[in-house]
């Protein structure tokens, strides 16, 4: 059950919900606030034994909008009778959600002070405020170049802070890389967020996801499963969220085939919209992972562009994709990483983008 409460309500209102609410039995309540640029809102979602808890007593409260039972499923991520559009949030000065695109372009893999530096150089001179940078590397093959670890994550800070990037999505694959993120940023003292990002093989990992939803400092970049359903992956989701922290942005990043595809992956960003009606997450695109090569015809642009036009044209608000100040030379997916004199023509070709959607759907 959810019970909704009129924008900006006081404290007075929230008080008066839980005090009903602590009425019931078996009932958890649990507060969500989004704060907009404009207005807060607050949801109160009940969580636990419900199906006997009326509506009316909650819909007669003075600042109450409306509430809803909600199905089992998809809960609290979940698009209910009522609910807004997006339930995005602000994180450290940046905006999650319907009203803008989010470019995090960064390095796939950090390898080296230089190369972290070189991106954030690039991403400033671009008006960039946001990066990925991968630290902790979930490898197919145990020989392969694993990340650096906890060793980069003072580069990544340092030089975040020096460049004004305001967020960094870096991979967590062991919740104590949570840990080491946070005393990093501490040591380092920049001003930067992280979001922790649950990669395609650990979709499913379920105290991965548990450790991630108890934390509240970092809002969650999740990745697909690249070969479950899409229902499997939302349900992970509500993994995090139903733990407490609904801040997750859900990305498309392709799906394994058996077809032999021409791309690394079958790119699934025709989804886009799937997740955007099922649920209130913001909706992120990995053209880099889901196309898997950089290449371009000689007459066009790289097929990673085209991947994210699809995915902003069908109401993408966040796209993830990988450069390389030396493609040739990257320890991990150097194939897919676009150069770094790329980032201005890549911005501008979202920028068109996002402007056709925009009016599309007014
Ligand atoms: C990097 O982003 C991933 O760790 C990478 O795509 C893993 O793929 P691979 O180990 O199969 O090369
Ligand atoms: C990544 O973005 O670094 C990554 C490993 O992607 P995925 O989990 O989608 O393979």
């Amino acid at each position: 059950m959810i019970v909704m409460l009129e924008p900006d309500s006081p404290e007075s209102v929230v008080n008066a919900v839980l005090q009903l609410a602590s009425q019931y039995e078996g009932v958890t309540p649990r507060a969500h606030v989004v704060q907009g640029a404009e207005s807060t809102i607050t949801e109160l979602y009940l969580l636990g034994s419900t199906s006997q808890v009326p509506l009316e007593p909650f819909q007669q409260l003075p600042g109450v909008r409306q509430v809803v039972r909600v199905s089992q499923k998809y809960r609290i991520i979940g698009r209910h009778g009522g609910q807004r559009t997006t339930a995005g949030f602000e994180y450290n000065g940046v905006s999650f959600g319907d009203n803008s695109v989010n470019l995090f372009a960064g390095l796939c893999a950090v390898d080296s002070l230089e190369s972290v530096d070189a991106m954030m150089a690039a991403l400033a001179r671009c008006g960039i405020n946001t990066t990925r940078m991968g630290a902790y590397k979930p490898r197919t093959n145990p020989y392969e170049f694993q990340g650096l670890g906890a060793k980069c994550l003072p580069w990544v800070f340092d030089s975040a802070g020096k460049h004004g990037i305001k967020v960094v999505a870096m991979e967590v694959t062991h919740p104590r890389h949570i840990d080491e993120i946070n005393d990093a940023l501490k040591k380092s003292g920049a001003p930067t967020g992280v979001m922790l990002q649950v990669g395609t093989r650990n979709a499913q990992n379920f105290e991965l996801l548990k450790q991630i939803g108890q934390q509240h400092a970092f809002p969650v970049l999740f990745k697909r499963g690249m070969g479950i359903t899409l229902e499997e992956s939302l349900n992970a989701c509500e993994y995090v969220a139903s733990e407490g922290n609904p801040k997750i942005v859900f990305c498309l990043r392709g799906v394994k085939t058996h077809l032999g595809d021409p791309h690394r992956n079958m790119v699934d960003f025709a989804h886009v919209p799937v997740v955007r009606r099922l649920t209130r997450m913001p909706v992120c695109v990995d053209p880099s992972h889901a196309i898997g090569r950089a290449e371009a015809p000689p007459d066009g642009l790289p097929d990673i562009f085209h991947a994210i036009g699809q995915g902003l044209i069908a109401g993408a608000s966040m796209v993830l994709v990988d450069f390389h100040p030396t493609p040739e030379k990257a320890l991990c997916d150097g194939p897919q990483a676009l150069r770094l004199e790329q980032l201005g023509a890549l911005q501008r070709y979202t920028n068109i983008v996002r402007a056709a959607y925009t009016e599309a759907v007014s």
